[in-house]
């Protein structure tokens, strides 16, 4: 049993997290995995409310259940058990055992292969039986897919994720955390944003979703940016109804748990949370793009050719086992 709790949060450290700060950690005590927000990793200018932070964590809270059915296990969870240490986020005990379904299999084999793209997607459109599927896998954790397909909603919503980037590109707060997780080539930090993980000169889309700088200036990225994949790609958000904690960590569970369906099916994300991490950017995005619900995730899906690298802590950094 406790091979497969710790093979469980082995792979949960592969869940997408804000600037790959990787911001939890992890117990194993007993049949049970408690999964917990670190605050030493929490990214304040960006992220003040801690929002992004149990995203993160709830994209880790569906890997670690996923892992555990992949292995024959029931993953019983309870969110939030202790209102009295709100810094553990979820409790996970495995109860067995239950077959895993082909689906669950191939999701589980993208935990540690899926990447995110930070460049155009190839001229291909996501096929609509996938999409429908997508939309849910997000429902079934109690958040929405909103797909944004009409042009001019892409188009202002490419237009804000710009002007929010010149606004954090303009704040000095903001800047020195994103400095901070932005890696030069050939470091050995195994949290932060790689050099390899983006494309040194990507190329622009119509309309064009602003990047995060993690090469702040530098020459740093991969040369391998793809010449044909010039799409912006489906653009879509996770969206919730209600905006409390218990929300954040739906949120980040029915992310991942999209971004694995999507990987098993050869279709990437690209991520432009921007906009989302200023309020008043964030309200209108709410008002006028997702009829009052509440946006968590601003995404690209689309297919690529292009590999990027990927880096992790090791779990004996981030596991206690008791
Ligand atoms: C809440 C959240 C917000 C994110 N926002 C962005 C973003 O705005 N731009 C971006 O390029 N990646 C964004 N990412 C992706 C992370 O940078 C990425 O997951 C992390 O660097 C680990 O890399 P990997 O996903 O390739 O494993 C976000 C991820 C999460 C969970």
């Amino acid at each position: 049993m406790t091979n497969h709790l710790r093979s469980a949060v082995e792979a949960a450290v592969w869940a997408p997290s804000l600037h790959n700060s990787q911001p939890w950690s992890f117990v194993i005590e007993g049949d049970e995995i408690r999964v917990r927000a670190d605050p030493e990793r929490w990214s304040r200018a960006g992220d003040p409310e801690g929002r992004e932070q149990l995203i993160s964590c709830g994209a880790a809270l569906f890997t670690i259940r996923t892992a555990l059915r992949a292995a024959g296990l029931r993953p019983v969870v309870t969110v939030l058990p202790d209102p009295d240490r709100p810094a553990v986020l979820a409790s996970v005990r495995a109860d067995g055992p239950m077959d895993a379904d082909e689906q669950v299999k191939l999701m589980n084999e993208q935990i540690p292969a899926r990447r995110t793209h930070r460049a155009g997607f190839a001229d291909e459109p996501v096929p609509q039986d996938l999409v429908t599927a997508l939309v849910k896998q997000a429902e079934a954790e109690g958040a929405h897919l909103l797909l944004v397909e009409q042009d001019a909603a892409v188009r202002a919503l490419a237009a804000i994720t710009a002007a929010a980037q010149e606004i954090q590109a303009g704040d000095r707060a903001f800047t020195l955390e994103s400095v901070k997780w932005g890696r030069p080539p050939g470091s050995r930090h195994g949290d932060g944003v790689p050099a390899a993980a983006y494309p040194r000169d990507p190329r622009r889309t119509s309309p064009h979703f602003a990047q995060r700088d993690y090469a702040h200036g530098n020459a740093w990225g991969t040369g391998e940016d793809r010449g044909d994949e010039t799409a912006t790609g489906l653009v879509a958000m996770i969206t919730t109804r209600a905006d409390d904690r218990r929300d954040w960590i739906a949120a980040g569970q029915a992310l991942q748990r999209v971004l694995l369906h999507a990987a098993a099916n050869g279709v990437r994300a690209a991520f432009h949370t921007q906009a989302l991490e200023r309020p008043l950017l964030r309200a209108f995005i709410r008002e006028e793009l997702c009829a009052g619900e509440h946006p968590q995730m601003i995404l690209r899906l689309g297919h690529t050719g292009t590999e990027t690298h990927g880096v992790r802590r090791p779990v004996h950094e981030v596991l206690d086992e008791k």
